[in-house]
This record gives structure tokens, C-alpha cells and sequence, in this order.
């Protein structure tokens, strides 16, 4: 197709649709640290590279859409998340955003403990040899036989998030002649500046015991009466995709409001306390997410100050951070299959993946950045949006963006920051194959989860 068959569309700022995008950025071909992983760059001719491999040699390996992770810049995060908080504290990667097998061991090489919330995400921490007390598992509705594999496999902690799994807990704790060590998961009452959907410290929702009118009192209560479960502390997760640090503050000051009642009535000073994960990360150029040493200085502070005023002794912190450290690491590679200019509205590209690969934007309205990433150009930007190749009209994958004019048919591009929540929430839609993930570091690629195949999905249709 030539180029002239599919016109730019509108492309200056004044003529513009309504929408979220900023400006027109000055240089289409420049790739903004903030929201791309570290070693990505470009090389001579252009081509995006990461971890010394460029984008077109990928795609001839392992196929597009294809989620590139740079294995480099993951470990880099964890170890600075580990440590900036010392070894006063622990760092729980939460295993929902990205989880593989390759993923734990990094984890378990950088010293971080994990956070599972499912029997899943359990059975591939185990498979991958991670010490069973290094793991904390969650959720609301644990099932029996998650919560007899947890305790058999003597995870480090059960996060417990009703009354009814504390009874839970414990029954099956005692039939299997342990004591497991839980902590108690409440909800603080915050209003999380985020998306409604994944806000989650207000009381009018599906986590926690709430800590207003003495339900979590009354849930510490009955576990310190129950001798199959030792109570470590006390757990709050107030929402993800966070950048304000005040609602972890008001959090924080609960707890301790909560570890000081516990003192006064059982005579008991829980050992420690879990503020759980949700601090926010660059989407976009116009994200200013914190650095891990700025938030454990923070939290650290908050929690040492609330307990010096209510003179506990200062609990051992743990943080769980999952969007923090893998969002950052991966960008998804698509290639572009049609271009469709709509003459003074905007124009569509639509990539060989979509809302299967990525579900974010179509859920939460999220934000993405998307570049040219086979080759740079000096055409004039056009406002694009990019979708997928479904069957259904909110399949977008980013909502308002600029691309250059010269965009074509078999062009790569590739969307940041989706490391987090992207593959762990794909689906099968319209009999999709969900993309792999590659890890990439050294000039090396490596498959670390491999595109579903037609076997695959056949595999399960046994009708
Ligand atoms: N700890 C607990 C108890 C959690 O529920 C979560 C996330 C985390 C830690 C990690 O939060 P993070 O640091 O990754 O923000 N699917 C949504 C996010 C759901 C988060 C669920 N819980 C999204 O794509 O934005």
C-alpha cells in the first residue's frame, strides 16, 4: 500500500478531537526514560533495542505482539526496592502483577519475598523452589484446599480477610498439627486517589475487616484466642496506581491506633505491619511516580513516628510492591496491520494484539505511551489511536496518541510500561493466543512464558 492511501488525518493541535493527549511531543522518535525500561535506546539506524537486542531481530525470533521484558531493569528495581527499606524490613513482590518462573528466581537471587493471592500463583512460586516462609499468601476468598496447600507447604504468612477465615485458617492449621503465623488484613477507611476499581481501603468493598466500629479489634481478638494461629500483625493495602503518599500516612496512623488498643487490652505489642503495595508509576511523560529510597524513608518515618507517640516499640515494615517493579520493565511489540485515517477525527492503527493482551485501558481508562518502534521517522505527527483486533469497539489499546504520518502496514510499535497487569490479566478473547513473554539482557532474548498456541486452546475444548 502506498502511503498516500492512508492519509495523516488531523495533525495539529488546533484542529484536534476531544481527548487526554497532550501536545504533539517535539521529537516522535525520542524515547522518554521515565516510561520506557533502562536499556532501552535506539540504536544507529534507528531500530528500538533492549538489553542489546533490537526490536526487528525479536520479532523475527518470537512474533508479534510480543511482551519484551528487560530482565536488567527488573532486577535493577527489586534491588532498589530491597534496598532502600534495609534489612529491618521485608519487600513482598505482589506475584498479580507479572508471575513466571523465571520471575521468582530473580526475586529469590535479589532477596525478596513474595505475595500470592492465589493457589496459582502459589503452585508456581513452589515449582520455582522458593522457601515456602518466604511467601505471603492472599485474598479474599481463599478456598479450603489453597489455604491446606499454604499451610502444608508452611507459607510465611496467610494475610486473613474475614471472620470466617480466621475460623477457616485455624481449623485446618490445627488439623495438620501446625501453627501458622497470619496477620490480619483490615480496612482503614482511605479514600485512594486511583480508579474506583482499584481503590481499596474504603469501607464499602469486598477486602478487609474495617477497622471503624471494633471489627478488626474483635477479628484480633478471637485469632490471639485461637492456638493453631500466631498473630505477627497487622496488613493494609489501600489501592494501587498511587502517587500521593498522604493516604499511606492516615493508614499508617490506624494501624498503630489499632497495634496500641491491642496493647492495651491483651498486653501483646504485634510484631509488625504490612502497608501493602500500590505506589504508582510513569504511564505517560506526565507521571511522576517516587523513587523506592524517597517512599521506604516515607513509610519508615510515618510508622516511627505514629509508634513514638503511642509508645510501641517501632514494627518490622513490610511493603509489596508489584506494578513498582515489573511495570517499568516491559513494553508490548505490535505490529501494525491497517491504518484508517477518519478525515477530521483521527486515525485508527490497528495492531496484531489488543484488549486480550492489554485490558487496562478498556477497564480503567489507563493511559499509555506508544512509539515507532522498527524505525524512526521525521513525518509530521498524526493523533492516532491504537486498537486491536477484536470484535468489539472498546478494544483500545492506547486512547490518544501521536505517531508519525508515515506510518505503514508492517511497522512496528511498541507500548511501555506494561509489565504489570497486562499478561496476568490477558485473555483468551475471541480465541486469541496470549503473546509470550521475553526476557531480554545481555543481547540475549529468552523466552521465559511461550505464546499459547491453536494446541493449546484445543487442548481444553475436550467436548
Ligand atoms: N498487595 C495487595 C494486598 C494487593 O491487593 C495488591 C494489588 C498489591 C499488593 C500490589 O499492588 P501494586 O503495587 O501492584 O499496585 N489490575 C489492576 C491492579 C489491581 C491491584 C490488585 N492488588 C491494574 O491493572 O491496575
Amino acid at each position: 500500500m502506498s502511503r498516500s492511501a492512508h492519509p495523516a488525518g488531523p495533525r495539529h493541535a488546533d484542529v484536534l478531537p476531544e481527548g487526554h493527549y497532550a501536545a504533539p511531543p517535539v521529537d516522535l522518535n525520542a524515547l522518554d526514560p521515565k516510561v520506557w525500561a533502562q536499556t532501552v535506546d535506539r540504536d544507529a539506524d534507528g531500530v528500538v533495542t533492549v538489553g542489546g537486542v533490537d526490536v526487528n531481530a525479536l520479532a523475527a525470533q518470537v512474533g508479534t505482539p510480543a511482551y519484551v521484558l528487560d530482565e536488567e531493569d527488573f532486577r535493577a528495581r527489586a534491588r532498589a526496592w530491597r534496598t532502600a527499606f534495609g534489612h529491618d524490613a521485608d519487600v513482598f513482590y505482589a506475584g498479580k502483577a507479572f508471575l513466571s518462573r523465571a520471575v521468582v528466581r530473580w526475586l529469590d537471587e535479589e532477596g525478596l519475598n513474595l505475595d500470592v493471592c492465589s493457589g496459582g500463583e502459589l503452585a508456581t512460586a513452589l515449582s520455582a523452589g522458593l522457601a515456602a516462609d518466604r511467601i505471603a499468601f492472599h485474598g479474599n476468598n481463599k478456598t479450603p484446599a489453597e489455604i491446606r496447600r499454604a499451610v502444608e507447604a508452611g507459607v510465611g504468612r496467610i494475610v486473613l480477610d474475614s471472620f470466617q477465615e480466621i475460623v477457616r485458617v485455624a481449623h485446618l492449621a490445627r488439623e495438620l498439627g501446625r501453627r501458622q503465623r497470619v496477620q490480619i488484613r483490615v480496612t482503614v477507611g482511605v479514600e485512594a486517589h486511583t480508579h474506583e476499581f482499584i481503590a481499596t481501603a474504603h469501607e464499602d468493598q469486598k477486602f478487609g475487616i474495617p477497622l471503624a466500629d471494633g471489627q478488626a479489634a474483635e477479628a484480633v481478638r478471637r485469632a490471639l484466642q485461637l492456638d493453631s494461629l500466631e498473630l505477627i500483625g497487622i496488613h493494609s493495602h489501600i489501592g494501587s496506581q498511587i502517587f500521593d503518599m498522604s493516604g499511606f500516612e492516615v493508614a499508617a496512623h490506624r494501624v498503630v491506633g489499632l497495634l496500641k488498643d491491642v496493647r492495651d487490652e491483651h498486653g501483646v505489642e504485634l510484631p509488625e505491619i504490612d502497608l501493602g503495595g500500590g505506589l504508582g508509576i510513569a504511564y505517560t511523560s506526565g507521571d511522576d511516580p517516587r523513587e523506592p529510597h524517597e517512599i521506604a524513608k516515607a513509610l519508615t518515618e510515618i510508622v516511627t513516628r505514629e509508634c513514638e507517640s503511642a509508645k510501641l516499640r517501632t514494627p518490622r515494615i513490610s511493603v509489596e510492591p508489584g506494578r513498582a517493579i515489573v511495570g517499568p520493565t516491559t513494553f508490548t511489540l505490535y505490529e501494525v496491520g491497517t491504518v484508517k485515517a477518519l478525515e477530521g477525527l483521527r486515525t485508527y492503527v490497528s495492531v496484531d494484539g489488543g484488549m486480550s493482551d492489554n485490558i487496562r485501558t478498556a477497564l480503567y481508562d489507563a493511559e499509555y505511551s506508544v512509539a515507532l518502534a522498527s524505525r524512526t521517522s521525521d513525518a509530521e505527527p498524526m493523533l492516532v489511536r491504537v486498537v486491536g483486533k477484536h470484535c468489539e469497539s472498546g478494544d483500545i489499546v492506547v486512547k490518544d496518541a501521536f505517531l508519525p504520518a508515515d506510518l505503514a502496514p508492517g511497522d512496528l510499535i511498541a507500548v511501555p510500561a506494561t509489565g504489570a497487569y497486562c499478561r496476568s490479566m490477558a485473555s483468551n478473547y475471541n480465541h486469541a493466543l496470549r503473546p509470550p513473554v521475553v526476557a531480554v539482557r545481555d543481547g540475549e532474548a529468552r523466552v521465559i512464558v511461550r505464546r499459547e498456541s491453536e494446541e493449546d486452546l484445543l487442548r481444553l475444548d475436550v467436548g
